[in-house]
């Protein structure tokens, strides 16, 4: 894992963290509705920011913006400082070719909730695929990158497996070893733990606090409420396509202003006891 010297935050660095995600005012309608209504965010390197929010509170929606999998009609986004998905000039704003979207796209990762592994290949096949297609490496070498990322998910004995001889989690692993073995500036993942039977969970959510702490720069959609509170660096609760309330999680949770904030926490309570009063 590359080591990022932004990742310990450390009081004492003497630049201050880059920002890596900067999406402005992002509006997004499908036909009449609109489903992101100004969204305003900023990634810094090495934080981990996680989007909660209802169903249908648009979540998977930004990420696939940020993805350039879906266009959005008002509004920028700059990864890294790069506009992504639009060049603008002198105000008349152009989708990029698909060739510039897929370039854009490498540098991003994205781990869904349904593992989109190929079937037909195995462990380490799917995570070369994009290594030797999209970067031109040679297969010795994606190969033997391909066994460093499955072994750091766990997964060292399972490279020559098909998909169908791993477990949901296991399965999932492999999906997040693809996403970082591009090493992309920045990975979403959306909801990811969501499909897994319960005892599946928190094999997945070992490697996403691994990966935070080794200083990837994550937006996680996630309803894993206390993996929120413990391992994001910041939290965004969005409802119907606005941020209505961010900040540190422990604070968020504890103090939460706004009563619809109240009300999503509250559905956690079943689970995870009062979190607000944690
Ligand atoms: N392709 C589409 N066409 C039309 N409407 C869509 C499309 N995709 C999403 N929507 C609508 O946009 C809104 C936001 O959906 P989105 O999937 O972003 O929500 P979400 O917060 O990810 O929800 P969930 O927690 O259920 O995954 C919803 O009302 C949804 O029905
Ligand atoms: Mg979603």
């Amino acid at each position: 894992m590359s080591a990022n010297p932004a990742a310990s935050a450390t009081s004492e660095s003497a630049e201050p963290a880059r920002n890596l995600l900067v999406a402005r005012d992002v509006h997004k309608s499908f036909g009449q509705t609109e489903v992101l209504k100004g969204i305003d965010l900023t990634v810094t390197e090495g934080e981990v920011v996680a989007l909660i929010g209802a169903s249908g509170s648009g979540k998977t929606t930004f990420l696939r913006c940020i993805n350039l999998l879906e266009e959005f009609e008002q509004g920028s986004i700059t990864v890294d400082g790069d506009p992504v998905g639009y060049t603008d000039r002198g105000g008349s704003r152009r989708r990029l070719s698909e060739g510039r979207l897929a370039a854009q796209r490498a540098r991003i990762g994205m781990v869904f909730q349904s593992f989109n592994l190929f079937p037909h290949m195995t462990a380490a096949q799917n995570v070369m695929l994009g290594l030797v297609k999209v970067k031109g490496m040679a297969k010795a070498e994606a190969r033997s990158l391909a066994d460093h990322w499955l072994a750091r998910v766990g997964l060292a004995d399972r490279a020559d497996h098909h998909p169908y001889q791993l477990s949901g989690g296991q399965q999932q692993r492999v999906a997040i070893a693809r996403a970082v073995a591009m090493d992309p500036r920045l990975i979403l993942f959306d909801e990811v733990t969501s499909a897994l039977d319960p005892e599946l969970v928190s094999e997945v959510l070992g490697v996403m606090k691994d990966l935070a702490k080794s200083g990837m720069t994550m937006l996680v959609v996630s309803h894993e409420m206390l993996f929120v509170r413990d391992v994001a660096t910041h939290v965004v609760f969005l409802d119907s396509g606005r941020i209505v309330e961010e900040g540190e999680p422990h604070a968020v949770f504890k103090n939460p202003k706004s009563d619809r904030l109240r009300a999503f926490l509250g559905r956690f309570t079943d689970i995870i006891g009062d979190i607000t009063a944690r």
